[in-house]
């Protein structure tokens, strides 16, 4: 499977994001970071900046809700032109039931993991999403270091994925991914990566997202 780059639009110039939502065509989804200050300490955009971009994109809608018990808002991003909609294992009390109510919406469903929360959470939810998120970081701000030590956790969902023959699901990570850390997600089992920080700091955004796809394909370095 062909390794999908995400772009974070959180790393983008928020002052011209017309523009800076064009600069990333080359992409394969455009990652969209809900924050509510309450399940993450900061808070980004809501329904309404989904909106305004979604007519200047034509790539899939990647929509990671950091919302603590989101079910009143997936409507909302529904109507905003969400693709798919991410919920957080740590953030929904019955979450068979959110899970089912974005699909109920027709929209694609992903769950996503909290570095300290282990892969074993989304076992019971798998047959219910078509991604699983797993976290390379703590949510809640772009720019943070990579936390070498999720890697074990990747490998743990592929090998999950694999076992219980759920059909394809996309393996995704976020957070502190570039070029050097690109490789090493890869080999543990991802299929999507996200990044912000790595593509937005490049004037050049295509060359920034080819220069992913191509560390993406690369061989880890031996550490
Ligand atoms: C973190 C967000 C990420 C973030 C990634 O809470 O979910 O999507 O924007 O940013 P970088 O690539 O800068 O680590
Ligand atoms: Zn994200």
């Amino acid at each position: 499977m062909e390794v999908k780059i995400a772009p974070s639009i959180l790393a983008a110039d928020f002052s011209r994001l017309k523009e800076e939502v064009e600069s990333v065509e080359t992409a394969d989804w455009l990652h969209l970071d809900i924050m509510d200050g309450q399940f993450v300490p900061n808070i980004s955009f809501g329904p309404d900046v989904v909106k305004a971009v979604r007519s200047h994109s034509s790539l899939l809608f990647d929509v990671h809700l950091m919302v603590h018990e989101p079910d009143p808002f997936l409507e909302s991003f529904k109507e905003a032109g969400a693709d798919r909609l991410t919920v957080h294992v740590e953030a929904c009390r019955h979450l068979h039931r959110t899970l089912s109510n974005i699909r109920e919406l027709g929209l694609r469903a992903g769950v996503a993991l909290n570095p300290a929360t282990p892969a074993s959470m989304v076992a019971p939810v798998l047959h219910l999403v078509d991604l699983v998120l797993v976290m390379t970081v703590n949510p809640g701000f772009g720019g943070q270091r990579f936390l070498p030590e999720t890697l074990g956790k990747l490998a743990e969902v592929r090998r999950m994925v694999e076992r219980m023959g759920v059909g394809p699901v996309e393996l995704e990570v976020d957070g502190g991914i570039d070029s050097s850390t690109a490789p090493l997600v890869v080999e543990a089992g991802a299929t999507a990566l996200v990044a912000g920080t790595s593509i937005f700091r490049e004037p050049d955004r295509s060359r920034a997202i080819a220069r992913l796809r191509e560390a993406a394909g690369a061989r880890p370095a031996p550490s």
